[in-house]
C-alpha cells in the first residue's frame, strides 16, 4: 500500500507513480437529500479502494452538508488506506482532527454559502495565525497539506510555516476548459505547472485537485511533481452511470497514460 502523502518512491515512471485520492463528500449529498441512512458514504469508499483509490478523501464541513462527523469516524476505523481529512481552520475542526488523527489533514478555506470550495487558502495574508493552526496537527504526526491556488506567495509561505504539502486548486483551470476559453485555460495550466515545480524545490510535496474530470486530469497527471490527485464530484457523477470500480479504473487509466507521456 502507498502512503497518500508519504515521500515515496514507487512506481516505474521517471515522475513516479502518481496517487489518486477518491473524494467521496457527495455520496453524503445523495444521502442528506433525503435524510436516510444511504448510500453509505463508508460503502463507497471500501469500494474505492478494492478499485485501486491510494486514498480517501472526505471534507467535515461547518454546516456538515454532506460528511458528518459519524462518517469520518467509521472511515477511521474502517478504512485500510489513508484518510485526507479536509478541513477549515477552526478551533472545532482542530479538535475534531486531534481527536480522529488522520493520516493527513488539508486545510481548506470555507464560506457557508459557496456551493463549493471556490478559492484557495489566503495563506500569505494568513501566515502568523496558520503556523499556529497547524503547529499541535503536524506535532500530532497529521501531514499538514495546504489548498492554494497557483500562486508563487502562497507557495512560499506555505513552505515558511512548515506545511509538508500544498494542493493545487484546479478548478479554474477546469472551469475554463468547459467554458472553452482556452488561451486563459492554458495561462493557468502554466502556473499550475511552475508552482509545482516551485513547490517541490522549497521541499513541499505538490498535489492537486478540484473539478477534475477524464477530459482535464491528462495535463496534471503529467506534471512530474504532481504526486496525488485528489477527485470526488466527477467520479460520483459517473458512478451513476458506470458504477463507482469503472469510473475509478477509467481515471486511473487516463491518469497512468498521462504519466508515462502516452
Ligand atoms: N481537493 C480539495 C481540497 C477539495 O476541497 C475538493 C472538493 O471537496 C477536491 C479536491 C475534489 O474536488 P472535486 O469534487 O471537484 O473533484
Amino acid at each position: 500500500m502507498s502512503s497518500i502523502t508519504g515521500n515515496d518512491a514507487e512506481g516505474t515512471g521517471i515522475a513516479g507513480r502518481l496517487r489518486l485520492g477518491v473524494n467521496i463528500d457527495h455520496v453524503a449529498t445523495v444521502r442528506n437529500a433525503r435524510g436516510s441512512a444511504y448510500p453509505d458514504p463508508l460503502r463507497a469508499a471500501q469500494l474505492a479502494e478494492a478499485a485501486g483509490a491510494d486514498g480517501i478523501t472526505a471534507h467535515l464541513r461547518e454546516d456538515r452538508r454532506h460528511i458528518a462527523d459519524a462518517d469520518i469516524a467509521a472511515l477511521r476505523e474502517h478504512l485500510t488506506v489513508p484518510l485526507n481529512f479536509e478541513m477549515a481552520a477552526t478551533p472545532e475542526m482542530q479538535a475534531i482532527a486531534l481527536r480522529h488523527l488522520p493520516h493527513a489533514v488539508c486545510i481548506v478555506p470555507e464560506k457557508r454559502e459557496e456551493r463549493t470550495t471556490e478559492g484557495g487558502l489566503e495563506v500569505a495574508r494568513e501566515e502568523n495565525r496558520l503556523a499556529h493552526f497547524i503547529a499541535p496537527l503536524r506535532d500530532a504526526g497529521c501531514r499538514v497539506s495546504l489548498f492554494i491556488a497557483a500562486d508563487a506567495a502562497q507557495v512560499e509561505s506555505a513552505a515558511r510555516i512548515g506545511a509538508a504539502v500544498v494542493e493545487l486548486h484546479t478548478g479554474a483551470y477546469c472551469d475554463l476548459h468547459h467554458e472553452g476559453k482556452f488561451a486563459e485555460r492554458d495561462a493557468e495550466f502554466a502556473r499550475l505547472r511552475d508552482m509545482a515545480a516551485l513547490a517541490d524545490s522549497l521541499g513541499l510535496e505538490a498535489h492537486a485537485g478540484h473539478g477534475l474530470t477524464y477530459d482535464t486530469v491528462g495535463p496534471i497527471a503529467a506534471l512530474p511533481q504532481v504526486r496525488e490527485l485528489n477527485i470526488g464530484h466527477f467520479l460520483i457523477g459517473e458512478a451513476i452511470f458506470v458504477g463507482l470500480e469503472a469510473a475509478i479504473a477509467k481515471m486511473r487509466a487516463h491518469m497512468d497514460a498521462a504519466r508515462a507521456g502516452a
